[in-house]
């Protein structure tokens, strides 16, 4: 059997849209027929179990520890979900090994692991950016969001992470920043892989709990997660099958 991949999503600055593009983008790869584990790494203010109706499946083992206080959830068949820790300390308490050996069984269970991160680089997120297989770095047109972004691609080239196995997509692309296309590039100095539409329609799919890729996969918003789901993290699918 071969391994799931791990795509980790990540921002620097908080409020980019990690988590509406974090779970979009499970329930895009699993309406294309795949296995999808989604993971609330955001330890401490996790809201993805907050922004899907979940319904309890049970704890996972991690070796012959136990992720006590990760259960396992199920949102629809094949799309799982391991929801943040309730209790206030529990982040403080897990050790990043756990994590890495989270990702790695989950890997070895599901077609694609995504990860929903927290705005900062914690010793967990390092092990899942290490771990992962992709990672989609999300920035709004905006100044502050884009530096954060260049210094974690700054970070990451140091990490030796480059190439096609990260993506930079931006959110909210089309509100009016005053900045261009051009003006990004210049910033960021590295492609933009996929620009998402603002949309109010993601904050009302949030409060019923049912992402916009669900309930709406022709809005614009679901078109642009889709076609990156297809052209950029299940495009190496093809690709791997044809050498
Ligand atoms: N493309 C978009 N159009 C309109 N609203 C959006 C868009 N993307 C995200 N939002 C809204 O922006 C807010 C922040 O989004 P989200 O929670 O996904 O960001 P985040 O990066 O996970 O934030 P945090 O750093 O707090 O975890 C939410 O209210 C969400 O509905
Ligand atoms: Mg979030």
């Amino acid at each position: 059997m071969t391994a799931g991949r791990v795509v980790t999503v990540f921002a620097a600055k908080g409020g980019c849209g990690k988590t509406t593009f974090a779970t979009n983008l499970a329930v895009a790869l699993h309406a294309a027929g795949r296995r999808v584990c989604l993971v609330d790494l955001d330890l401490a203010f996790g809201d993805i179990a907050g922004s899907l109706t979940l319904t309890p499946r049970g704890t996972l083992s991690v070796g012959d520890r136990v992720w006590a206080n990760m259960p396992l959830s199920a949102y629809r068949p094949g799309l799982d979900c391991v929801p943040a820790p309730m209790r206030p300390g529990d982040a403080e308490r897990m050790p990043p090994t756990l994590v890495r050996e989270l990702l790695i069984l989950l890997s070895t269970r599901y077609d694609y692991v995504v990860v929903d991160t927290p705005a900062r680089l914690s010793a967990h997120v390092l092990t899942a950016l290490d771990v992962s297989s992709h990672r989609v770095l999300l920035t709004t047109p905006e100044r502050p969001a884009l530096a954060h972004l260049r210094v974690t691609l700054d970070m990451l080239d140091l990490l030796s992470i480059r190439g096609n196995t990260r993506t930079v997509v931006v959110n909210r692309a089309d509100e009016q920043t005053g900045l261009t296309a051009a003006d990004i590039d210049e910033i960021l100095r590295n492609p933009v892989a996929a620009y998402l539409p603002s949309t109010w329609e993601l904050a009302a799919s949030i409060n019923r709990g049912v992402p916009l890729a669900e309930s709406e996969p022709h809005h614009p918003f679901s078109t642009a997660v889709r076609r990156f789901a297809d052209t950029r993290i299940r495009g190496e699918e093809v690709s791997e099958s044809l050498f």
